[in-house]
């Protein structure tokens, strides 16, 4: 059974960087691959316009445990799925609810079953289990799933990540047998990836591997990174659990990355990443130019005609000034929020564009020099 195609077109011999092609039930997601988070149904701000002709999007986020509280999974279902009830036409990934769980419910209680927690919407308790999340997702129809995880807390003691770990590993068995079990019966169009765990402890993240590489799924997660460490560790986990895993399998680094830290993900060979900074950051006023960060907000962009990023051809860019940009976040104006998520997420797809180029055409290490000396320089 195979739910999708990973295709290798190119690995870069210095650093281990891939480009490929991903095959999905919903199109083709060309990788590198950073993917815009759509945490509940809608990427904030954009329209479908936006993502499919301005933004060209192969691939969104989506989260089960939202989706799952409101308007639930069921309802979602009837509208035939996320695609159907969004009207998205192209690949859709979800997590699985462990995280959300993590971050923002109140009450959460870890037990060998699952996750008991209370909805951070009207403190109704609920439970997550590794078979009952597969089924949500499998409502949701996410072309791509994710197991449940327990994200370890940071900074978390060897034997407390130890037990976490564990813990993943069980669920991600079980996980992995229902959803064998549900994919008898169905066209096989939903993948199911696992996610390492191991927090920053190296021989737990290579036991989780080895692990989880044992269910042979059809690509793997890294968890548990961009939890408040270093990024020196972030980029250390990374490099001891990332080449560990299938080379011929899509890898995935969860809830990643500055924009100067993509390179540095996909120079240690990873496949696809999502965050929520550019969308979140520029909402609030944060963009992220080709010349370094912009916070539209300071004075000194008041009568600044320029346009926000002239390297950038995306619609902000090519149409307003600094100065309106300003005004309308200053007057909080709804419009502000389209403009800069359609700006940053442009400069962030970009910049995966430019490093899968780069790959394609064996010239990525100096890509990646070009953009170490421009991550130092002071302006960024
Ligand atoms: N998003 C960012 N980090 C994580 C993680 O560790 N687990 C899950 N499920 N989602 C994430
Ligand atoms: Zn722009």
């Amino acid at each position: 059974m195979k739910t999708l195609h990973f295709e290798k077109q190119a690995v870069c011999p210095e650093t281990g960087a891939r480009a490929g092609l991903l095959h999905t039930a919903h199109g083709t997601i060309e990788t590198p691959v950073f993917m815009p988070v759509g945490t509940q149904g809608t990427v904030k701000g954009l329209t479908r316009k936006h993502l499919l002709e301005e933004l060209d999007a192969k691939i969104i986020l989506g989260n089960t445990y939202h989706l799952y509280l409101r308007p639930g999974h069921k309802l979602i279902e009837g509208f035939g799925g996320l695609h159907g009830f969004m009207q998205w036409p192209r690949a859709i990934l979800t997590d699985s609810g462990g995280f959300q769980v993590w971050s923002l419910s109140q009450l959460r209680k870890l037990k060998e079953e699952g996750v008991l927690f209370r909805s951070h919407l009207n403190g109704d308790q609920h439970m997550f289990t590794p078979e009952s999340t597969v089924d949500v997702q499998l409502s949701l129809g996410s072309d791509i799933m994710m197991m449940l995880d327990e994200c370890t807390d940071y900074p978390s003691s060897h034997a407390e990540a130890r037990k976490s770990m564990e813990m993943t590993v069980r669920w991600a068995r079980r996980g992995m047998r229902h959803y064998r079990e549900r994919m008898e019966s169905r066209e096989p169009r939903n993948a199911l990836f696992p996610i390492v765990q191991g927090s920053m402890y190296a021989d737990l993240r290579r036991e989780c591997v080895a692990q989880l590489g044992e269910l042979d799924a059809e690509g793997y997660a890294v968890g548990g990174l961009s939890v408040g460490e270093p990024r020196e560790l972030s980029m250390e986990m990374t490099e001891v659990t990332v080449p560990l895993l299938p080379a011929d399998k899509p890898r995935y680094v969860m809830g990643v990355g500055a924009p100067e830290e993509l390179p540095e993900y996909v120079a240690r060979g990873v496949d696809m990443m999502d965050c929520v900074m550019p969308t979140r950051n520029a909402r609030n006023g944060y963009l992220f130019t080709s010349e370094g960060k912009v916070v539209i907000k300071q004075a000194q962009y008041r009568e600044d005609s320029r346009p926000l990023d002239e390297n950038c051809r995306c619609h902000t860019c090519t149409t307003y000034s600094r100065a309106y940009l300003r005004h309308l976040f200053q007057a909080g104006e709804i419009l502000f929020s389209t403009l800069a998520t359609l700006h940053n997420l442009t400069h962030y797809l970009d910049i995966m564009r430019r490093m899968r180029e780069a790959i394609l055409l064996g010239t990525f290490p100096e890509f990646l020099k070009t953009a170490r000396r421009l991550a130092s320089s002071p302006n960024s």
